[in-house]
């Protein structure tokens, strides 16, 4: 960071935020591979965009086709694809947008350090809640069942740490209720915040 000076310009983040009509935030999804958090961020951009919300939903399987395509699924691989996440959320929050994130996230300093990118009451940490037993049945790519028979190493909840949220924002337990009363329960917790009118 040596001789480089950060370049102040004209045109603010409020600027941005005003022009966009909402406060930019983070949605931070996190939980096991198959738990939901796609599917819940997903839903939840409709419902957004349908109260004409700007947003932008960054998914981890998304993501590692390009940003981060060079890493695979070691620690250390997993906390530089979350760090790059973070900076990406917060350049989009700056830019003004409602961003949604659907990374597993498995390590609570990653998550806590993406928080610390973004002001206060900016990183809404979203803990999509579901048993592993649930989520190995569901198993929508096939990929438990190869991590069982040993074909994929380091898989998240297998041979792999995932260390759930102690005090995440909101906690979605995601193994009854339907998608649509999840969204709900998202959106109240926007609203409580004054993040939706
Ligand atoms: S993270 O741990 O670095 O946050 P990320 O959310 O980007 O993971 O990617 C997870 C997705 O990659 C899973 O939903 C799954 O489809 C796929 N995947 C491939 N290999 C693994 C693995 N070893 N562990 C977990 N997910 C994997």
């Amino acid at each position: 960071m040596n001789n480089i000076v950060w370049h102040p310009h004209a045109v603010t983040r409020s600027d941005r935020s005003r022009a966009k009509g909402q406060q930019p935030v983070v949605l931070w999804f996190t939980g096991l591979s198959g738990a939901g958090k796609s599917t819940l961020a997903g839903a939840l951009e409709e419902a957004l965009a349908a109260h004409g919300k700007h947003t932008y939903l960054l998914d981890g399987d998304n993501v590692r086709h390009g940003l981060c395509s060079d890493l695979g699924f070691d620690e250390a691989a997993r906390r530089e694809n979350i760090r790059r996440v973070g900076e990406v959320a917060k350049l989009m929050v700056d830019a003004g947008l409602i961003v949604l994130t659907a990374f597993i996230s498995p390590y609570r300093e990653e998550r806590d350090l993406v928080r610390g990118l973004l002001g206060e009451g900016e990183f809404l940490e979203v803990f999509v809640d579901a048993p592993l037993a649930l989520c190995e049945q569901r198993d929508p790519k096939g990929l438990y069942k190869k991590a069982r028979a040993g074909e994929i190493r380091n898989f998240t909840g297998i041979d792999s740490a995932y260390e759930a949220p102690l005090q995440p924002e909101v906690h979605l337990i995601n193994s009854g209720q339907s998608v649509p009363e999840l969204v709900d329960v998202l959106l109240s917790a926007l609203r409580e915040r004054g993040l939706l009118d």
